[in-house]
């Protein structure tokens, strides 16, 4: 194997960059070449490439975002399209391709191993909502985003003695809320995973904390559940507590990776590389306590990671 390609597809997540620099000096160091594919499968359509060598990479490993940038495409959906994207492979001496991104990332990364074409899946995002890997790359940067926002929102919950509805994203998941809202003390983690009634359970959890002395409350409520503006109108009208609601929104995708991602992302990157070179092929690449791992795609596309109920529990015992 000679020549390789990598791409970032979907949602950018923190380390994306720090993978993708591990892709190129790890290939550089098997003698083979990188070809960037720009703008995820959409860019794979267009055939928008660029060479990748050592110094396109230097300076990359701390920033957000990806230099590759990225797309949510429809064209690779077709057949057409697919087509198309692995002519433009061979048509560009590509042996192999590192698709790093979430879970429309890992069926498209299927849908070309099904065409015969080589490739490994690095989990990369923010919503962690990927089986085969203890954590995707990006995650835990976003959770300390949302935690510092967090921390600041209670400052003000506490002066005013309110009650603070966050809604975070997460898509159709709720980890980005469980792990920030556990981190941060909140007093309700709504996701949708565990559905619960806001008149009954929140309200009432309000209710008795209030009876305590305890006159704020934080409560992080995940997209996937729905809109946070809803729930603290719910919230105000059965409790007649002044209620505010803030959606943090794009602000939890960009910024510095933490170092865990910038660690992740170098070794799984890495391990990509290895992978294609050695012949595995249809895989995601993952981290399973300390051992680099291997999921046939099949495995993994489509499949969405349940959340660990038992830190729902614990998060909401502490917090009374
Ligand atoms: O998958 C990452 C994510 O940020 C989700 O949490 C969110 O639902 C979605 O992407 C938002 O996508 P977009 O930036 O395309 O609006």
């Amino acid at each position: 194997m000679k020549r390789i390609a990598v791409c970032t597809s979907g949602g950018d997540a923190p380390g994306m960059n720090a993978t993708i620099r591990a892709v190129v000096r790890r290939s550089l160091g098997l003698d083979m070449e990188t070809v960037g594919i720009m703008h995820g499968f959409a860019g794979l359509v267009r055939n928008e490439t660029r060479r990748l060598g050592h110094a396109t990479v230097s300076d990359i490993i701390h920033r957000g975002g990806t230099i590759l940038r990225t797309a949510r495409s429809t064209d690779f959906e077709t057949e057409d399209g697919r087509e198309r994207a692995l002519r433009n492979l061979e048509g560009n001496r590509i042996e192999g391709l590192v698709v790093i991104g979430g879970g429309g990332s890992a069926q498209g990364a299927l849908r070309l191993h099904q065409m015969g074409f080589p490739v490994v899946h690095v989990p990369s995002t923010i919503d962690n909502d990927l089986v085969g890997t203890d954590m995707s790359i990006g995650h835990t940067t976003t959770v300390n985003t949302v935690v510092e926002a967090i921390d600041r929102i209670r400052d003000t919950a506490t002066s005013h003695e309110r009650i603070f509805v966050i809604e975070v994203m997460g898509r159709d998941t709720g980890f980005i809320a469980l792990h920030s809202g556990l981190a941060s003390g909140a007093e309700s983690i709504l996701i949708p995973e565990i559905p619960v009634s806001i008149e009954r359970d929140v309200c009432r959890r309000i209710q008795r904390a209030h009876a305590r002395g305890k006159l704020h409350s934080i409560i992080v409520v995940s997209e996937g559940v729905g809109h946070g503006f809803d729930v603290a109108n719910t919230i105000q009208t059965v409790t007649g507590f002044e209620t505010r609601w803030t959606v943090l929104g794009h602000v939890q995708r960009g910024g510095s990776p933490a170092a865990i991602d910038r660690t992740l992302g170098s070794r799984l990157g890495r391990f990509a590389v290895n992978l294609l070179r050695e012949g595995a092929r249809g895989v995601q690449a993952g981290l399973e306590g300390d051992n680099l791992v291997t999921t046939p795609l099949e495995e993994t596309a489509g499949v969405i990671r349940q959340i660990p109920a038992g830190l729902y529990d614990l998060a909401h015992e502490l917090a009374i």
